[in-house]
């Protein structure tokens, strides 16, 4: 099995070890009210089963109707925000060469998405880029009310079937949603949409593991048995223990939170692999959704090393002193790359030559967390072997039960996101959507 491990030596100059395991006790309240149900927001649990529960049923569905729209596509395209879709995008990117969305690989369709941005510009060279080329899409949305999703759809949608006409559109549309509630899962029972359900008991930004993030990882040629068999290993290994000292969800969560009560409130997850950066904004909105409420949360921030070392890095090393980073350091390289020997030695390389990229990209990566923890930056450690659909999967289901117990040692409900509501609320006043009309007329006020 990969083997994933969380290393926490770099911060001891900041917290004790006393003042970790002081959770001990917290931790295991909150492993037991997880596994039982009993906790806030415990109707939202159903991600914790997922690896188990995940039917093959389910499975070979996902894996047929992906085959069905990679064979007829040279794009797919995945409509969805928030956790409809960065799940997907993050597994996708992580294990996708740099730069599949130029053309295609292996016969994968290359991936695009929509729906997470209101932007016209957007939207309108999207178009341009699929009108002389084949393609299909999954558009994803729990509620199916969501206005970016809804209004990148119906553009689409429209295009879909002036290019195709209407039947045959509905064979390129696949709908993930709620099994009955909100306007997708209407539209995709009139149109007849091959149709996946998210389950009720799983919140959007729990749900990669279901058709949420499976569906399009099989289209991107991915194996989804190995990513559900990850979380499935991660699941089991976490599950025999509590102990802060054998279960690194446990000391994950202790260590964020001992640090938090000692004023560090911001975490940069790190990462020295630029395929790594949409995992980071899926764990972005994982920790700052399930944390920031009540007026409290550890912020959480993302910066890809070592290219932000060389705009953030200065922040990050002599700025305001409330902040730790979390690395995601990767073991091995996919490829292999080694620097070559110059003769008359005109950029000074040579002191490398014979060495691989990934040597360089390593010592740059001890260099910096020392350089860090020296400048006052607490560093902890999460090491994967390499990146694969396993150890994403194992990823994937350690930030999600650390995220779960971080929230209950925080006090807050890790599962609810009632702060999104605001904006939204604004916007359908400022745009007069029917049944705002007194939040118009108050908002209009304001201006
Ligand atoms: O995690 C969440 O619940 C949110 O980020 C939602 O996933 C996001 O707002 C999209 O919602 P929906 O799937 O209902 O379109």
């Amino acid at each position: 099995m990969n083997k994933l491990t969380f290393q926490y030596d770099m911060v001891l100059d900041f917290v004790t070890k006393d003042e970790i395991h002081q959770y001990q006790t917290e931790i295991d309240k909150h492993f037991a009210a997880i596994y039982n149900k009993t906790g806030k927001g415990n109707n939202f649990l159903g991600w914790v089963d997922l690896p188990d529960n995940t039917d093959e049923t389910l499975i070979s569905r996902i894996e047929a109707t992906a085959k069905k729209m990679r064979e007829q596509s040279e794009i797919f395209v995945i409509i969805g925000i928030g956790g409809s879709y960065l799940g997907a995008r993050a597994v996708i990117e992580a294990l996708s060469p740099h730069f599949s969305h130029l053309e295609q690989e292996n016969n994968s369709p290359v991936i695009l998405y929509a729906g997470n941005n209101i932007s016209e510009d957007y939207l309108a060279d999207l178009l341009d880029v699929l009108k002389n080329r084949d393609y299909s899409l999954a558009v994803i949305s729990k509620s199916g009310t969501t206005t970016e999703p809804a209004l990148a759809f119906r553009i689409l949608r429209e295009d879909l079937e002036k290019k195709y006409g209407k039947k045959e559109a509905r064979k390129r549309i696949v709908a993930v949603t709620d099994k009955e509630k909100g306007a997708l899962k209407q539209l995709a029972g009139e149109e007849g949409y091959e149709t996946f359900i998210i389950p009720d008991d799983v919140g959007g930004r729990y749900s990669v593991l279901t058709p949420v993030g499976l569906l399009p990882v099989a289209v991107a040629g991915y194996d989804i048995r190995q990513l559900l068999e990850g979380a499935k290993a991660m699941k089991a290994s976490i599950g025999r223990t509590t102990q802060i000292d054998e279960n690194p969800v446990a000391a994950y969560a202790a260590v964020r939170n001992a640090l938090y009560n000692k004023g560090y409130t911001t975490e940069i997850m790190v990462n020295f692999e630029p395929r790594l950066f949409y995992f980071t904004e899926w764990w972005k909105q994982l920790y700052g959704e399930s944390e920031g409420k009540e007026n409290k949360g550890i912020f959480p921030a993302g910066v890809s090393f070592t290219t932000d070392l060389h705009s953030m890095g200065q922040y990050i090393q002599e700025g305001l002193r409330n902040i730790f980073e979390t690395v995601l350091s990767v073991g091995n390289p996919r490829r292999e790359l080694k620097i070559p020997e110059e003769e008359k030695n005109p950029d000074k390389l040579n002191y490398i030559a014979g060495k691989a990229i990934h040597e360089v990209n390593r010592q740059a990566e001890l260099g910096t967390a020392l350089a860090h923890v020296d400048g006052g930056v607490p560093n902890l450690r999460i090491s994967v072997p390499e990146i694969n659909e396993f150890v994403l999967g194992q990823l994937i289901y350690f930030y999600e039960m650390a995220c779960a117990v971080s929230g209950y040692i925080l006090g807050v409900n890790p599962f609810d996101q009632p702060g999104v509501e605001a904006y939204k609320r604004n916007m359908f006043a400022l745009l007069g959507k029917p049944g705002f009309e007194k939040e118009t007329e108050a908002i209009r006020k304001r201006l």
